[in-house]
């Protein structure tokens, strides 16, 4: 039941989004972009603060009064629940999850539990809550991974068969498969995106591209997995932000996005660009930072290439990524620059030893 209090609160508010993962790296940026562009939206961050969640990511915007954090596991029903019914939640967008594909590869139950077993949980009480002559959204936020891996050519599109390979994808295509199921069993309305890897501020430094920031600043080795050739299709995680909004507005129900930013990298080119931006920014010698470079040992089941068409996403709904790969990769150095706490911080406590344990087995 909600109480008087909260009823007269929630009714000030259009909409009730529940965002869940919204302390991590991109759904801080999404309930950034939500708070500040919707004051009439009620923003609920759903998060159980694992080490990948971290809510210094969102001290610019806590006070924020349609701002409201809720400590909660999407795999706990009572505390799904109790979110719900507290904050009436007319909405979800759902970005909690397990989401580096080395530790799916060490432990793989964490990502069922997390990332099938809460989406389904989550699914499930947003069917019962919502009835269905009403207004709602769950928005499904996923990765290109569920469609494998590509070879020279070619790209994902929304209709490209799921081949998830490593434990993570395979997760997260079981989650989608789920969201779609949702929609066709019980009509539940659901929208979903499937981006390719993002980079920005707030990364944690377990993902390449932070990781090698901090490296480097430190003058540590630079792990490239295997030969360097694999390829990934960066995207600045602002626009990826942006397309959320845009797919949550304007997308329709039961549809899925592809989003991309049509910016492949081979791995070794692109640490060995940000080694030229860092030496420059730093001051160093030209090529200093290249000599850190160290080819490791595979990963297990690397897909070779990630692309993304994300061509439905700008026609159909006028989405365009704002910035250039240059452009956004200097303005995230700058970020991790100016704010070397932040990753002494993260860095600090577990996730070290986590690391280091784990690079050594390789
Ligand atoms: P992240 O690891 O930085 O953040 C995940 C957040 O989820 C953290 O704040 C964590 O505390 C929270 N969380 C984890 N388990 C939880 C649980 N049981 N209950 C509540 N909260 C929980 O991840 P990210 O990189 O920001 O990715 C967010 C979403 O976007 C994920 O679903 C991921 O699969 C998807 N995605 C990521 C990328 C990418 O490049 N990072 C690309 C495409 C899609
Ligand atoms: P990652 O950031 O983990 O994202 P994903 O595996 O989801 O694409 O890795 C991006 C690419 O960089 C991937 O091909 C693996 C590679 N990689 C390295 O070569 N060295 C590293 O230390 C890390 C973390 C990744």
């Amino acid at each position: 039941m909600f109480s008087n209090f909260n009823m007269i609160d929630n009714e000030k508010f259009t909409k009730r989004i529940l965002i869940t993962g919204g302390a991590g790296f991109i759904g801080s940026h999404l309930v950034r972009l939500m708070v500040n562009k919707y004051p009439d939206y009620k923003i609920i961050n759903f998060d159980k603060l694992t080490y990948a969640g971290n809510l210094e990511n969102l001290k610019d915007v806590e006070n924020a009064e349609n701002y409201f954090f809720e400590k909660g596991d999407i795999c706990s029903k009572a505390n799904v629940e109790k979110v719900f019914a507290e904050n009436a939640i007319t909405d979800v967008i759902h970005l909690a999850a397990e989401s580096h594909v080395d530790r799916s590869i060490e432990g793989p139950l964490e990502f069922v539990i997390t990332n099938v077993l809460g989406t389904v949980n989550l699914l499930q009480i947003a069917k019962e809550k919502w009835s269905k002559n009403e207004d709602h959204v769950f928005h499904h936020v996923s990765t290109d991974e569920v469609y494998g891996s590509l070879g020279e050519e070619g790209l994902f599109h929304e209709s490209t068969p799921y081949d998830p390979r490593s434990p993570y994808s395979a997760s997260k295509a079981s989650s989608d498969h789920f969201v779609n199921a949702f929609y066709h069993t019980y009509g539940l309305p659901i929208k979903m995106s499937n981006c390719s890897n993002n980079y920005g501020s707030h990364h944690f430094p377990e993902k390449l591209i932070p990781l090698m920031i901090n490296n480097i600043l430190q003058k540590k080795p630079l792990p490239i997995y295997g030969k360097g050739e694999n390829i990934r299709d960066w995207l600045w995680v602002e626009d990826h932000a942006k397309a959320i909004d845009t797919i949550f507005h304007k997308g329709k129900i039961g549809e899925s996005y592809n989003v991309g930013g049509l910016n492949e990298w081979k791995n070794i080119d692109l640490v060995k660009f940000l080694c030229k931006v860092m030496d420059e920014k730093l001051g160093r010698q030209k090529g200093e930072s290249e000599q850190l470079l160290t080819y490791v040992s595979d990963r297990a089941g690397h897909d070779m290439r990630y692309a993304i068409d994300a061509s439905k996403l700008e026609k159909e709904l006028g989405w365009t990524p704002s910035i250039t790969f240059e452009k956004g990769l200097e303005l995230t150095v700058d970020w991790y620059l100016e704010n070397k706490e932040w990753m002494d911080r993260v860095t600090s406590g577990g996730y070290q030893t986590y690391y280091e344990n784990m690079y050594d087995k390789r």
